[in-house]
Order: C-alpha cells, then sequence, then structure tokens
C-alpha cells in the first residue's frame, strides 16, 4: 500500500478500507493527462520562481520517463498504489530522489483530479465530434444517391405521405449536427482550468493561474477556488450530450431493425455486420443495430448516476466524487464503439430501392394528395377528405390502390374527378411537389444538401449553426 498521506496515521489502513477507497484500478486511464497537469505545474513553479530550472528539468525529464516507460509496458500501474497521481508520485521520487518530492507544491490532488479528469474528458469531447463527423459524411453520402428513392413516410407506424429515402436519412442528418453543435457548447463551457484551486482555497504560494491555463490550453482559469476542485457540471453535460446521441442511435437503429425484418425487406444488413442463430440455418440477424439500441440504457445510467452522486455534496471536494470515473469511462467508450460500428453498419447496407418505392404506392400515401386535388377543382377540404375516405374504403374491399381505379369507378364516388388525378397523384408528383424548405421534392432536398455539405466542409458555418439562407 503506498499513500502519501502516511504521516498523521499510526496504525495501517483496513485492508477492505484501502481496497474500497483506492481509485487506480479505473483513474490510470488517465495517466498521461496526470503527467501533462504535472509537468505544465512544475514549468509554471519554474517561471515564477518557486522551483529551480534544475529542480523543474529533473522533474519534467523523470515524468517524461514514467510516461514513455508506461507506454512502452515497462512500468506496470499497479494496485499497490492508491490512485493514479500517488503511483506518477511516487515513482518519480523514485527516478530522481529529492527533487521529485517538490511536484506537489502549491497543488492538492482535489484540483489535480478535477484538472486530469477536464484534461481526459475535453479530449473525448472532440473523440465523438470526429466520430459523428465521420457519420454525417456517411449519411451525406447516402442521401446524394437517394433524392429520387421514394419510400412511405410514417406517423404512428402507418404509413402517411410518401417521402424519399434522403429526406428520411436528412432527419437523422439534423439529429447528429445538433448533437455535434451541444459537444462544441459543452466544450467551450469547459475550458478553463481548475489548477491552482488547491484542496479548495488557492495556496498561499505565487501560483500563475494564467499561465498554466495557456499551457494546458484552457481558455483562461476558472475564478472560484471551491467550485474548481467540486465543478463536475461537464461530466454531466457531456452524458447528457452523450445519451441524446444514444437516443438518435437507438432510433435510428430500431428502424433500421424494421427494414431489415423480412417483412420489409427495405434494407439488407451486410454479412459483416449481422450475425447468425446457432439454432436456426436460416437467420441473419440485426446483432449490431439491437445491441447499440440496448446499450443506451447503460449510458442513460451513467448519466443518472453522477447526476444523483452530485445532488447531496456540500462544498467543496468529497469523496462522492470519485464515482465520476468508471460509469463515464464507460459510456465515452461506449458511446465511440456505437458511432464507429454505426457508420459501418449504414455504409454498408444495401437499401432495396424497388421494394421501398412499391411500399410507397400501396397503403394510401397519396390519399391527402387526393384530397387536395379535388380541393384544386372547388371541393371543400372537409368534403374531400370524406370523398377520399370512401374511396380508400372502396379501394380496400377491392385490394387495390387509389390510381387503379378506373375513372368510371372514380366518377361514381364523386362526379369531380377527371383523367388529370392520375397524374395528379402518382408518387413522383406526390414527392416532387412538395419544395417548401425542408420538405422532401428533389429540388428542395438538394438545396438543403448542398447546405450541408458546406456545413461539413465548416465554410458558412457560425456559432449557432443555422445557415444564412434559412435563418
Ligand atoms: N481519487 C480521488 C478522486 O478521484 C482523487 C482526489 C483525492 N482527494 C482527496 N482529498 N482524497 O476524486
Amino acid at each position: 500500500m503506498a499513500q502519501l498521506w502516511g504521516g498523521r496515521f499510526t496504525r495501517e489502513t483496513d485492508k477492505l478500507v484501502y481496497n474500497f477507497n483506492a481509485s487506480v484500478s479505473f483513474d490510470k486511464k488517465f495517466y498521461r493527462q496526470d503527467i501533462e497537469g504535472s509537468i505544465a505545474h512544475v514549468v509554471m513553479l519554474e517561471k515564477q520562481g518557486i522551483l529551480t530550472k534544475e529542480e523543474k528539468d529533473e522533474i519534467v525529464k523523470g515524468l517524461t520517463g514514467i510516461r514513455q516507460d508506461v507506454e512502452n509496458g515497462v512500468l506496470q500501474i499497479t494496485e499497490e498504489y492508491e490512485d493514479i497521481h500517488s503511483f506518477v508520485e511516487a515513482n518519480l521520487i523514485e527516478r530522481i530522489g529529492e527533487a521529485g518530492k517538490k511536484l506537489h507544491t502549491g497543488r492538492s490532488r482535489n484540483d489535480q483530479v478535477a484538472l486530469d479528469m477536464r484534461l481526459y474528458t475535453r479530449a473525448e469531447v472532440l473523440a465523438a465530434d470526429e466520430l459523428l463527423k465521420e457519420l454525417l459524411e456517411t449519411l451525406l453520402h447516402i442521401m446524394e444517391e437517394n433524392i429520387e428513392t421514394y419510400m412511405p413516410g410514417f406517423t404512428h407506424l402507418q404509413k402517411a405521405q410518401p417521402v424519399t429515402l434522403a429526406h428520411h436519412i436528412g432527419a437523422y442528418f439534423e439529429m447528429f449536427k445538433r448533437d455535434r453543435l451541444r459537444l462544441r457548447d459543452i466544450y467551450g463551457r469547459m475550458n478553463y482550468c481548475p489548477l491552482g484551486a488547491g484542496a479548495l482555497a488557492g495556496t498561499t504560494y505565487p501560483l500563475d493561474r494564467y499561465y498554466t491555463a495557456s499551457l494546458l490550453g484552457f481558455e483562461a482559469p476558472t475564478l472560484n477556488s471551491m467550485d474548481s476542485v467540486s465543478d463536475r457540471d461537464y461530466v454531466i453535460e457531456f452524458l447528457s450530450a452523450l445519451s441524446t446521441i444514444m437516443m438518435h442511435l437507438s432510433r435510428f437503429c430500431e428502424e433500421i431493425i424494421i427494414w431489415n425484418s423480412n417483412e420489409y425487406r427495405f434494407v439488407e444488413i451486410d454479412d459483416s455486420y449481422a450475425t447468425g442463430s446457432s439454432i436456426m440455418p436460416q437467420k441473419k440477424n440485426p446483432d449490431i443495430a439491437e445491441l447499440i439500441r440496448g446499450k443506451t440504457g447503460r449510458v442513460y445510467g451513467a448519466l443518472i448516476s453522477i447526476l444523483t452522486t452530485m445532488k447531496g455534496i456540500p462544498l467543496a471536494y468529497n469523496k462522492d466524487m470519485q464515482e465520476d470515473k468508471e460509469l463515464t469511462f464507460d459510456a465515452i467508450d461506449t458511446v465511440k464503439g456505437c458511432l464507429a460500428l454505426f457508420e459501418g453498419m449504414v455504409r454498408t447496407m444495401k437499401f432495396n430501392r424497388q421494394i421501398m418505392e412499391k411500399s410507397a404506392m400501396m397503403g394510401f400515401t397519396n390519399a391527402t394528395d387526393a384530397a387536395d386535388y379535388l380541393v384544386g377543382k372547388g371541393v371543400a377540404f372537409r368534403d374531400a377528405h370524406g370523398i377520399i375516405g370512401k374511396l380508400v374504403l372502396y379501394c380496400i374491399d377491392k385490394k387495390c390502390s387509389i390510381d387503379d381505379m378506373t375513372i368510371e369507378e372514380l366518377k361514381s364516388i364523386s362526379p369531380v374527378f377527371s383523367e388529370d388525378i392520375y397524374e395528379k397523384i402518382s408518387l413522383k408528383t406526390c414527392v416532387e411537389k412538395r419544395l417548401t424548405v425542408g420538405a422532401p421534392g428533389s429540388e428542395a432536398m438538394r438545396r438543403v444538401i448542398q447546405l450541408e455539405k458546406e456545413y461539413l466542409t465548416g465554410d458558412w458555418y457560425h456559432e449557432m449553426g443555422i445557415p444564412e439562407s434559412l435563418s
């Protein structure tokens, strides 16, 4: 048991207590950030005349050596240390002796861990953003290829009105785009350096917190030392954004599972992203989509866990906060894994265009347009709605679609119908007439795709992500 605080104690910590309290098994994940923060700290200490140049050089060399040895597997981070901070400091002292004992001058593990967690999370915000960007590129590619792939649009999982595959995928494009905005927003808010807050009340050493902050790429230092060591808002915000990403992925997965079912066959998941059954030879299961949908639960769990942990904590640091790590790390890894897998799954998925189009032709997705046709001929909408309702009943009985009815049949229900009805309610017309911003008609869709392209290359994209032409 290697502890930093033995001086005040006369008896060894109980083994169970030690294990319960220790965090090295999981906080070793941010050993790089811990070392990076320590290097910035000593560079600042030297600038302020608190350490000599020789001491600083020795410490930086020692810390760099530890990082290299851990990376090469020469040095193992073992459970005999209480946490990653103790591991690094103990190793440093072992390596360089006296100078190593000065590393922790003007610092507490409270501001140290606050920094490590922030550095770790900050990098992961960017990593998640990058994965989202790749997914958006894949989605945009599918959209471009499917501007005229007609399919039914649904409400209540009942066929409603025809749309296109580009339009349907475009809805998810918007969701993931908002997810990126959230990450960007969180990044900006979290990018302040807590180091120098000490245990809770700052320190008496003349630290230059602005300098440390700039060395670590932060906007500025945090402005209240008690808040600095006890703030985990950024973890909560990140987990909330990750939960929303999972909710979006899960909804998309749910649709893919439905589309991939024997009844729909809108898509076929590539063999490399599907699995078989041990007993039923014919099966090809959408396990990856199901697993992503399923893993959404554990990411929500992490969010609820940290919210609950934080809700009763008085200022400033309390050990409860050590619970911020394991589930957060798990959630981050889960979301990153899901994003990468999902991107591959949709990129390799085959869309059965004919089946989608055929499905859009059935199920009376042009009923609204047929009613609008009557309105165009002077019938009041409510009456038109009633007439088309009757027509649908007639078709259900005859097992045909509105387009299959002869003009005589149509006229027998309403004399207002004439030959132009067929063209007016064709699948193509129903989609292509919808040309307002955000609608599925090809021309409207092409304009949106152009805007999304510009967004992805980042030209016009301003802070709120709203294109000039739409605002
Ligand atoms: N392992 C601790 C954590 O994760 C580090 C901070 C320890 N501070 C303390 N006062 N015991 O929060």
